[in-house]
């Protein structure tokens, strides 16, 4: 994998990020809504006891403050079947670069790190379902289109 740009890291996502702007580049996907600091350790804290199948990691730009430092975020979860010889499927989710942070090929570098992670597990594949508008970037990251995205909402 190549390098990130000069001072950023890529990371796994830690407790104390409550208070280093993750929720705030997820703003940049969708709605995240008013989350407590109590909230965000009581979901921090299952995921984390889940750790074999929530891979949650960030970019941070050390050069910025603290509160600032996450400028980009992406997740994968391990989903176990019985399929394909009790295959596992990764899951790629809630992939967010900050607005000034976008072009610097941040999001292909959190993909490349996820799909790094989902072929150490043992995935034998990954998928993720995305707008038309960002075909292109996944395109970009090696995948290509595949089905057809259903939801039911509740
Ligand atoms: N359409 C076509 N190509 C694109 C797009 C796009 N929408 N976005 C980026 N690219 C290209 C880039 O030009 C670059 O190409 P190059 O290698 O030829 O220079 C390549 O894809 C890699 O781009 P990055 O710089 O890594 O992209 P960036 O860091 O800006 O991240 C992302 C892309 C994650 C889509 C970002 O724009 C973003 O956060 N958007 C808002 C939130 C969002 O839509 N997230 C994805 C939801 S889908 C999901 O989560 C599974």
């Amino acid at each position: 994998q190549e390098a990130l740009p000069e001072g950023y890291k890529c990371r796994p996502l830690q407790r104390s990020d409550y208070k280093s702007g993750f929720l705030d580049v997820l703003r940049v996907l969708t709605t995240v809504g008013d989350i407590s600091e109590a909230q965000w350790n009581e979901r921090y804290e299952w995921m984390s006891q889940r750790g074999d199948q929530y891979y949650l990691l960030v970019i941070v730009d050390e050069s910025r403050p603290v509160e600032t430092q996450i400028v980009g975020t992406g997740a994968l979860l391990v989903e176990r079947k019985f399929i394909h010889n009790l295959g596992m499927v990764g899951h790629i989710e809630d992939i967010a670069v900050a607005k000034d942070q976008q072009g610097k090929k941040l999001g292909l570098r959190i993909i490349q790190a996820l799909d790094q992670v989902a072929e150490q597990v043992g995935c034998y594949k990954a998928i993720l379902d995305c707008s038309e508008a960002n075909e292109g970037f996944y395109v970009k990251c090696g995948y290509r289109r595949a089905g057809l995205e259903m939801a039911h909402y509740y």
